[in-house]
């Protein structure tokens, strides 16, 4: 299955909004694979929001994201990255539909709540776990709904 990065940004942290996030994940069928509770540095900043760079927005993106403690997690299932999207909502809470994360919770361009992987940029998973998690700290088990969740015809 595909595995893919999320992150409950600062602003999702300090709004209790944590687990709502990580319930959301696991009811949809999502299985949680690695979770580390950080703050983020400035270093890992640029690095993770690399592509926007040249951006006007970039460093009050990275002021943003170093400004308080995130839970970044990796999570798996069938089309992860894809599925993970469309739970979260547009980037801006404002166009964002009801019912997604950033629909329900989020406040603005920046307090948008979570992180995800893009799914339009080929690789970007992979590249987001690896700048996260060492290879020893994803953990490999099988869930208890599996069988339900991937229509498992032995249940
Ligand atoms: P992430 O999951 O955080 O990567 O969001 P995204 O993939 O939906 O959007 P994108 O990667 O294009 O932008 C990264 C982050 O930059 C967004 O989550 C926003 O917080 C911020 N951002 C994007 N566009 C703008 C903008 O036009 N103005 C400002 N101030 N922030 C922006
Ligand atoms: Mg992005």
């Amino acid at each position: 299955d595909e595995r893919t990065f999320v992150m409950v940004k600062p602003d999702g942290v300090q709004r209790n909004l944590t687990g709502e996030v990580i319930t959301r994940l696991e009811e949809r069928g999502l299985k949680l694979v690695a979770a580390k509770f950080m703050q983020i540095d400035e270093d890992l900043a640029q690095q993770h929001y690399g592509e926007h760079e040249d951006k006007p927005f970039f460093d009050d993106l990275v002021e943003f994201i170093t400004s308080g403690p995130v839970m970044a997690m990796v999570w798996e299932g069938a089309d992860a990255t894809r599925q993970v999207r469309r739970m979260m909502g547009a980037t801006d809470p404002a166009e964002a539909a009801p019912g997604t994360i950033r629909g329900d919770y989020g406040l603005d361009l920046s307090q948008n709540v979570i992180h995800g992987s893009d799914h339009e940029d080929e690789g970007a998973n992979e590249r987001e776990i690896e700048l996260f998690f060492d290879e020893d700290e994803l953990v490999d088990y099988a869930r208890a709904d599996e069988p339900w969740v991937y229509e498992d015809e032995s249940h």
